[in-house]
C-alpha cells in the first residue's frame, strides 16, 4: 500500500525523504508528496499525482531548506490519484500536516460532523478528515499539546493506519500512530527516521523501533523517542532492533528491474529458507517452529492455509504436500473470503497463514478470527517482525531477502520450499513416510537450487525468444495437472498482473469442461508436463488442444519427446520428484511473463493498479 518517510536531524530532509521513497515506491506509486518545516517553520507541501520522478521535477526548490519532514507514495483507496487527493494532507488553518498509509472506515461520519462545525475540505480522502480532526481537538482546547490532540483524534476513528504528523508551531516533532499498518522507526546519532519498512533508511543506522499495533510516539530530537499505548496514554519502553537488512539487498545490483533480479536470486534464496533446517548428513529437518509444536499438528483435526494472490497458490500446493507426505486433512482458503463466511473453527485446528509482507490485512483479519476461535496459529512470512509474524503463535520465515518487484518470485519458491520441509517433516514424524523415502526426497529438495540455477541458465534466453511471438496476445491459458495445477495458477497470475494480457490457470482435465471453446489458432496454452505426473493425461490434453490449433508451450523434462512433438515451443526442465516441480516449473513461467510484459513496455516492477502489500480488506 502507500509508504512513508519521516526524518528529523541535521542531514537535508528533503533528500532523505526523496530517497526513501523511491525505495517504498514499490508499495504504491499512483502520487506522492513531501512536507518540509521551512527556514520560518512553516510547512512547505508540494505533491502530484504519479510517481516519485514527477514529484522530484515540481519539487526541487525544496532541497536544502529544512532538516524535518516527511513524504508519501500513495495507493489509491478513496479518492482517485489526482493532485489533490495526493499525500500530505494539510488541516484547515494549515498548520497541521498528515500522511496515513490505510483506511479510516469511519470517515463519513466524522466529516460530517467536522462540516457542521465549520470546516471544509478540498480532496475525497479519508486522510483530510483525521488531519482536521486533529484540530479541531486543538481548536476546542487550546492548551490541548499536538501529541495529544493526535491522541484524541486517533481514539476516534476506527479502521488501519499508519500516519506521520507535523505542526507548524512544534518544529522538530514527528508524531507517528499505527493500528494494522506497519512502522519503523529508525534511531541514528542526534537524527531520527520514520518509514513504513526500514529500507529508507537502512544506509544510516542499523536500529530501530518497530511500533506496535495501537501504540504512538512522539520523536524530536530534544526528547527522543516517547512512545504511548493510543487508547489511555499509557507509557511504553521502546524495544530497539538490531536490523539485518544491507543496503545491497535493497538495490538492483545491476537488473534491469528488481523483478528480474529476484527471479535470479532464487537459488540462493531457496538455499537459504533450507540453510540450517535441512541437514542432508544428519537425515534430518531442524524446524523449531514446527518441532516445539508438533503434537498440535499431529492431533490437528485439520490444518487450514489462509492466505491470497501468488501465496494462496503456494497454499494450494501446500495442501497437496501436506495431505501427501503427513496425511493431515488440508483446506486452503482465500483469506478475504474465510473471514466473511462464519467458517467453523475449533481449537483442534491449525492454520497456517502465508504471507510475503506479513501485512495483507485480508489474512490478518481472517487470522485474527481464527486465533479468537482457539485455532493455534503457524505463520509462514518473507518480512521479519512483520505483523502476521508477530500475532501468530509460532511460525518459519522464508528468508527469501526483501522483494521489492511487485510480482511476488522468490517468496513464491521460498514458501514452497518451507511447505515442502514442513509436510516432509510432519510425514516423517508421525509415521507416514517412511526413512528411506524420506531421506530420497530430503536429498532431491537439498538438490533444488543448483536445478533453478540450471533452468535459469539453459532458459533465458529461449524466453526471451518465445516472449517475441507473444507481445500481441490478448489471452492466454494456462494448465497442469496434480502439483502443477496450482503451478499453472501462479504462472497465469504473473502474466496477467505485469503484462495485462487475460491469462488463466486451469487444472488441465478442467479444459474439456469449458475452456476448450476458447482454443483456435490465436490462443497460446502454456502446458506444464514434467514426467512424474499424470504425464499420460496430460499427453491427451495436449492432443485435445492440438487438434484444435492452439498454440503450445510446454514446460517439460529434459529428454521428453511425446509432448514436445506436438508443441510449438519446449521449454525443458531438469526432472525432480512430482511434488517440487512447481518450484523449478515456475522459475520459466516467471521469465515469460517478465520478457512478454517488458517487451510490451509495460512497467513491470510497478504494475498499474497494484501495490506490494496490501494493507487494506
Ligand atoms: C502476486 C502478488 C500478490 C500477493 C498477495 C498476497 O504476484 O504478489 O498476489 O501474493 O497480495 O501478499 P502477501 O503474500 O504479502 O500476503
Amino acid at each position: 500500500m502507500c509508504g512513508i518517510v519521516g526524518y528529523t536531524g541535521f542531514q537535508d530532509a528533503y533528500n532523505i525523504v526523496i530517497n526513501g521513497l523511491r525505495r517504498l515506491e514499490y508499495r504504491g506509486y499512483d502520487s506522492a508528496g513531501i512536507v518540509l518545516e521551512n527556514v520560518n517553520d512553516k510547512l512547505s507541501v508540494e505533491k502530484t499525482k504519479g510517481k516519485v520522478d514527477d514529484l522530484v521535477d515540481i519539487s526541487e526548490q525544496l532541497k536544502g531548506i529544512a532538516k524535518t519532514g516527511m513524504g508519501h507514495t500513495r495507493w489509491a483507496t478513496h479518492g482517485v490519484p489526482s493532485d489533490r487527493n495526493s499525500h500530505p494532507h494539510l488541516s484547515n488553518n494549515g498548520k497541521i500536516a498528515i500522511i496515513h498509509n490505510g483506511i479510516i472506515e469511519n470517515y463519513d461520519t466524522i466529516k460530517t460532523m467536522l462540516k457542521e462545525k465549520g470546516f471544509t475540505f478540498k480532496s475525497e480522502t479519508d486522510t483530510e478528515v483525521l488531519v482536521n480532526l486533529i484540530q479541531y481537538f486543538m481548536d476546542i482546547n487550546p492548551e490541548t499539546e499536538f501529541p495529544t490532540a493526535v491522541r484524541y483524534a486517533l481514539n476516534e476513528v476506527y479502521g488501519a493506519y499508519a500516519i506521520t504528523v507535523m505542526h507548524e508551531d512544534y518544529p522538530g516533532v514527528l508524531v507517528v500512530g499505527r493500528l494494522g499498518s506497519p512502522l519503523a522507526i529508525g534511531i541514528g546519532e542526534k537524527e531520527y527516521f520514520i518509514a513504513s519498512d526500514a529500507s529508507p533508511f537502512v544506509e544510516f543506522t542499523k536500529e530501530a523501533i518497530y511500533l506496535e499495533e495501537g501504540h504512538m510516539a512522539t520523536i524530536s530530537l530534544e526528547k527522543g523517542v516517547d512512545i504511548r499505548t493510543i487508547n489511555d496514554n499509557s507509557k511504553i519502553e521502546a524495544e530497539i532492533q538490531e536490523l539485518k537488512l544491507s543496503l545491497e539487498q535493497i538495490e538492483k545490483g545491476g537488473y534491469e528491474h528488481f523483478m528480474l533480479k529476484e527471479i535470479f536470486e532464487q537459488p540462493k534464496s531457496v538455499h537459504d529458507t533450507m540453510r540450517g533446517r535441512l541437514i542432508v548428513d544428519e537425515g534430518v529437518i531442524k524446524m523449531a517452529g514446527i518441532w516445539d509444536h508438533v503434537e498440535k499438528f499431529k492431533n490437528a483435526n485439520r490444518i487450514i492455509i489462509i492466505a491470497c494472490g501468488t501465496s494462496w497458490h503456494a497454499g494450494l500446493i501446500g495442501e497437496y504436500l501436506i495431505e501427501e507426505y503427513a496425511r493431515i486433512p488440508v483446506e486452503v482458503e482465500y483469506a478475504s473470503e474465510f473471514r466473511y463466511r462464519n467458517p467453523i473453527i475449533t481449537d483442534k485446528d491449525v492454520v497456517i497463514a502465508i504471507s510475503q509482507s506479513g501485512e495483507t490485512a485480508d489474512t490478518m483479519a481472517a487470522l485474527k478470527l481464527a486465533k479468537e476461535k482457539g485455532a493455534f496459529i503457524y505463520g509462514i512470512c518473507n518480512v521479519v517482525d512483520s505483523s502476521i509474524a508477530r500475532i501468530t503463535d509460532a511460525g518459519s520465515y522464508t528468508h527469501a531477502g526483501p522483494e521489492i518487484g511487485v510480482a511476488s518470485t522468490k517468496a513464491f519458491t521460498a514458501q514452497l520450499t518451507i511447505l515442502s520441509l514442513i509436510a516432509l517433516k510432519l510425514g516423517n514424524h508421525n509415521g507416514n513416510l517412511g526413512n528411506a523415502e524420506f531421506m530420497r526426497l530430503i536429498s532431491e529438495l537439498d538438490a533444488i537450487p543448483k536445478k533453478i540455477e540450471e533452468v535459469l541458465n539453459t532458459t533465458h534466453e529461449l524466453t526471451q525468444n518465445i516472449a517475441k511471438d507473444f507481445i500481441s496476445a490478448t489471452n492466454f491459458l494456462y494448465l497442469g495437472r496434480g502439483y502443477n495445477y496450482p503451478a499453472a495458477l501462479e504462472g497465469a497470475l504473473k502474466l496477467k498482473e505485469i503484462s495485462y494480457i487475460h491469462a488463466e490457470g486451469y487444472p488441465a482435465a478442467e479444459m474439456k469442461h469449458g475452456p476448450i471453446a476458447l482454443i483456435d489458432e490465436n490462443m497460446p496454452i502454456v502446458i506444464i508436463a514434467p514426467k512424474k505426473g499424470h504425464y499420460d493425461k496430460i499427453v491427451s490434453n495436449v492432443q485435445e488442444i492440438k487438434a484444435r490449433k492452439g498454440k503450445i508451450i510446454a514446460v517439460v523434462n529434459k529428454g521428453d519427446t511425446q509432448v514436445s512433438a506436438m508443441a510449438d515451443y519446449v521449454i525443458e526442465i531438469p526432472e525432480t520428484s512430482e511434488c517440487f516441480s512447481p518450484i523449478v516449473a515456475s522459475v520459466p513461467l516467471q521469465l515469460l511473463a517478465y520478457y512478454i510484459a517488458v517487451y510490451r513496455g509495460a512497467n513491470v516492477d510497478q504494475p498499474r493498479n497494484l501495490a506490494k502489500s496490501v494493507t487494506v480488506e
